[in-house]
């Protein structure tokens, strides 16, 4: 990161690329800037922390991912709550990014240029695209070049997102804030009404370190980036404003290294719709729930009910942390009923192989160091298999693939059980010490190159990860 910038400096600085491309994507966000500077009520936190003033949630731009949308990375720096400037790196000046929304079955075109100083990629994680798509790490895009990434949404509805891939630079690049959500929308979730509008907010969840200048820092211990603030959308201690009403949360652990435990101060159920690949078969109550980073969640929240001026705050119990205070600011009517019955899932079976994956110390699956050049293994297009996963220690390990969504069978061990979380369709699940998880995956989009690593993004950076082929 580029540290010579000082907190007051609202202008790129980096490459040429950088200095024509973003001059009016700042503009833009001095406006969105000037917008969240809001005297805010102190409220108190849990965990004995005393007070904190709390900022508007910063809810990023959505964006169309279209006609070679012009999509950039480049540092800058953002008003993270209250004017406390950082300097970032960010997608179209935004921390996070733009938010994309696309439907099933339209085609993606976003010409991307990259204004930093160094290589990086964008990887769709969880898009079921072509390898040239997939923003591996032989596919870097040069300092002041670009490159087209082209696909056709070929999945169902679900919330993805997108992040650079560059070996060994993964973790620095996406915590100094290259990230942002994608959202694919589709017919089967259209039709049970759920929430939209300013009734659906997106929320990366994150944690963030700071040096005494207040701009973020990427400082990995051994044990990963895990810092000592929460972060929600790129603010810090945000709050939210909601009306009596039903809300739909797109929760992303977008964090290095850290696993949340979400709940809700008041006590409240969430009710759970989705993850990682989209809707669950059915809706599921649910009180707490741990995920790890690159993990996401489709949560619904009903505020109906609660006077105006009450507050109820999204908490993760693993840090004492409150992450985000919903203040109940108006009262509407709203008659929308949570569904219970969502979708229909093929369950897969009958796997004709078993694949067996060893995640050693933090650098190694099945005792190997990533290499690019190396393939590790094939696997026939269109046939399903059984992965399982393994772990000799220093999790938490979140198994993530590239190229299809799996579903996962079992866990032996460690927590010894599977979570209404992780029914459905996944592209990440969590492998805690002593744990055994088996998944049945079946590679139907495409033939070609892809990735299978550990999530947090230490481990993935020093070489936890391994190519193979569908074939
Ligand atoms: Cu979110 Cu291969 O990564
Ligand atoms: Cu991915
Ligand atoms: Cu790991």
């Amino acid at each position: 990161m580029n540290s010579k910038q000082s907190k007051q400096t609202k202008s790129s600085t980096v490459g040429h690329f950088a200095n024509t491309i973003t001059r009016r994507d700042f503009l833009r966000l001095g406006l969105v800037a000037t917008g969240a500077i809001v005297a805010s009520k102190v409220a108190p936190v849990f965990a004995g922390r005393g007070t904190v003033t709390r900022y508007p949630l910063r809810i990023p731009p959505g964006a169309s991912p279209y006609n070679n949308f012009a999509l950039s990375a480049a540092s800058g720096s953002v008003d993270l709550g209250g004017g406390r400037y950082s300097s970032v790196l960010a997608y179209n000046s935004y921390f996070p990014g733009p938010t994309f929304r696309a439907n099933m079955g339209d085609e993606a075109s976003i010409n991307f240029t990259n204004g930093l100083s160094e290589s990086t990629s964008v990887h769709w994680h969880g898009m079921i695209v072509p390898s040239e798509a997939d923003g591996q790490p032989q596919d870097l895009v040069a300092p002041g070049a670009s490159y087209s990434y082209h696909f056709p949404i070929i999945q169902r509805a679900c919330l993805n997102w997108y992040h650079p891939h560059p070996h060994m630079e993964t973790g620095k690049q996406v915590v100094l804030g290259l990230a942002g959500a994608f959202i694919i929308n589709d017919a089967e979730e259209a039709a049970l009404g759920l929430p939209s509008g300013a009734y659906e907010i997106p929320l990366i969840v994150r944690d963030v370190n700071f040096n005494s200048a207040g701009n973020i820092i990427y400082n990995p211990t051994s044990s990963g980036y895990l810092a000592k603030n929460p972060m929600v959308n790129g603010t810090r201690d945000p709050y939210l404003n909601v009306d009596t009403a039903l809300y739909r949360f797109r929760v992303l652990n977008g964090a290095s290294a850290r696993l949340f435990k979400l709940a809700l101060s008041n006590g409240a159920l969430f009710n759970l719709i989705g993850n990682d690949g989209g809707l669950l078969e059915t809706a599921v109550k649910v009180s707490q729930i741990e995920f790890s980073p690159g993990e996401r969640l489709d949560l619904l929240v009903d505020f109906r009910g609660l006077p105006v001026g009450t507050t109820v705050t999204l908490q993760d119990l693993s840090a004492g942390w409150n992450l985000l205070e919903f203040r109940v600011t108006r009262q509407v009517s709203d008659n929308s009923t949570i569904p219970t019955a969502l979708s229909t899932i093929t369950k897969l079976s009958n796997p004709v192989t078993t694949r067996l994956f060893s995640f050693d110390g933090m650098t190694r699956i099945n005792g190997k160091e990533y290499d690019m050049d190396r393939i590790d293994f094939q696997v026939p297009f269109g046939t399903t298999e059984l992965w399982r996963f393994t772990t000799n220690g220093n999790a938490p390990h979140p198994v993530h693939i590239h190229g299809a969504s799996f579903q996962v069978q079992s866990r032996t061990g460690g927590r010894g059980v599977l979570f209404p979380w992780e029914r459905g369709w996944k592209d990440t699940v969590l492998l805690n010490d002593r744990e055994t998880v088996d998944i049945l995956i079946r590679f139907d989009g495409y033939q070609g190159r892809y990735l299978m690593h550990c999530h947090k993004l230490e481990h993935e950076d020093h070489g936890m990860m391994t190519n193979f082929e569908v074939v």
